[in-house]
């Protein structure tokens, strides 16, 4: 009785020229043609530039892992988001990475995590105590709800809550800045060069600086007044790299932290936003998540240690992520030429690794557009290739953030849902589009009953 939760409709013949540009603009990921979904590697070329988009497990895995130092990122990417995160750790390649990598890795080792459980399930509380005061039937937008929650926690993580941060001009900077990149995309894939307005230019421009001064605000306050606090922060003015000895300057502090909040909270934020869609319009799977949770926790509080003891609930996120995964495509550029499979790719090619087709490829998954979280089971897992399912990329440039976000999804959730209903608005489908994540084109309107 299932029906297929809510999907790309690919174009069954390449675009090209106008029609390519203008779809790029709406939704990049509408432009990607059936092919992709079907063969391993495809070709398309636009104005004379090659675009390779890749989904055999073996070719993604040369990419990443095994030829990762021949594949940087490339310049759609720098010209994206150099302008508001500089060349921080997302958005840098070689040594200057590598150092950055090393100085942030403290903070995400499982027993520094373990630390981090309390302030999630803390964060996760407040959104429920708000969700309590609303009459039941009353309509949220979960995406919303969900940057909200996802924004504590990293401002309670991350930075120990400090300074006088508010989430909701932040979030609006950030939709402004992201809104902005398509148009980026398209100008960059017809060379048009980096200055050229466009539309959103402005507001872009206005939420970079907001972001910019809001946290060059919170360093100075840090360097004056060190707080003896163990949070990203902290350990980010004290690094210093162990080949220059240099340590990181203000730019550098501010660029990361934009980094992590952005990085860190939209994407866990959107993980969990398609988690309630797919469990309200599959309610068997909703009931089961409840037992799983009633079940680990004896229908009491959500406990730090119970949250690697959910193994369904991870199983319900791990799928939500595997059709609508947060980060929908990796792109890289090829540094110099090299082999790829059967095609040889010349150097400052483009290589796109589109993960959202990848995860719903014909040739790698069984009826890839249900919903079905057994996927996921111990077994299933492990018979898989590795590199069919990536939602946190692979290699050395991996989620730094991907037992930090797998933690906090597991948490908001199980502390949500023991005491929430939540309802699709009936007759919306929301439509998943690109901006840089994979967003909810409308949001993602709900109706809040109490649970049973
Ligand atoms: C469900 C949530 C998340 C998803 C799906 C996700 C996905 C990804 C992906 C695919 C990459 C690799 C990009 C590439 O190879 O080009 C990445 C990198 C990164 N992520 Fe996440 N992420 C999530 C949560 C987080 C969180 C919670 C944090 C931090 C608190 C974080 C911080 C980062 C950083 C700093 C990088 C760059 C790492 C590097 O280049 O060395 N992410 N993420």
């Amino acid at each position: 009785m299932d029906v297929l939760p809510a999907r790309i409709d690919p174009p069954a013949r390449p675009l090209s020229g106008l029609r390519l540009l203008a779809g790029i603009v709406r939704n990049p990921i509408e432009t990607w043609p059936i092919e992709v979904y079907k063969q391993k590697l495809y070709q398309s070329s636009v104005l004379g530039h090659r675009y390779l988009f890749v989904t055999d497990p073996e070719l993604i895995k040369q990419v990443l892992v095994d030829d990762a130092d021949s594949f940087h990122k490339g310049i759609i990417m720098r010209r994206a988001l150099q302008p508001a995160l500089g060349e921080a750790i997302l958005t840098s390649d070689g040594a200057k990475w590598r150092w950055q990598r090393r100085a942030a890795a403290p903070m995400f080792r499982h027993e520094s995590l373990l630390g981090l459980f309390p302030s999630m399930i803390s964060c996760a509380e407040r959104t429920r105590d708000r969700w309590l005061s609303y009459p039941a039937g009353a309509e949220i937008d979960v995406a919303r709800e969900m940057m909200r929650t996802t924004f504590d926690v990293i401002l309670t993580t991350m930075l120990s809550g400090r300074g006088n941060i508010d989430p909701s001009s932040i979030e609006r900077s950030i939709t402004e800045y992201l809104e902005s990149t398509s148009w980026v995309t398209a100008l960059t894939i017809i060379g048009a060069p980096a200055w050229l307005p466009h539309p959103g230019f402005r507001k872009a421009r206005r939420g970079k600086t907001y972001l910019k001064q809001v946290l060059g605000d919170l360093i100075a306050e840090a360097r004056q007044n060190p707080s003896g606090q163990h949070d990203l922060l902290s350990l980010l003015v004290q690094a210093k790299d162990p080949e220059t000895g240099r340590s990181m300057n203000d730019g550098d502090i501010r660029d990361n932290l934009l980094t992590f909040i952005t990085a860190g909270h939209e994407t866990t934020s959107l993980a969990l936003t398609w988690t309630f869609y797919l469990l309200s319009v599959h309610p068997a799977a909703e009931q089961r998540v409840r037992r799983e949770i009633a079940a680990v926790t004896a229908g009491g509080e959500l406990r730090p240690d119970h949250i690697e003891q959910l193994t369904y609930t991870r199983q319900v996120i791990a799928e939500a992520m595997r059709l609508y995964p947060p980060a929908p495509v990796i792109a890289r550029e090829a540094q110099r030429e090299i082999r790829l499979g059967e095609q040889t790719v010349k150097a400052g090619t483009v290589v796109y690794v589109p993960v959202y087709a990848v995860h719903r490829h014909e040739l790698l998954w069984d009826n890839p557009d249900a919903f079905s979280p057994e996927r996921f089971d111990a077994e299933a897992a492990k018979a898989r290739n590795r590199y069919v399912y990536i939602p946190f990329g692979a290699g050395p440039r991996i989620c730094i953030g991907m037992g930090f976000a797998l933690a906090e999804a597991t948490a908001i959730l199980a502390t949500l849902l023991p005491a929430f209903t939540l309802r699709l608005r009936p007759g919306y489908v929301p439509k998943p589009k690109l901006r840089v994540t994979l967003r909810p084109d409308r949001g993602m309107p709900m109706r809040l009953f109490p649970a049973d």
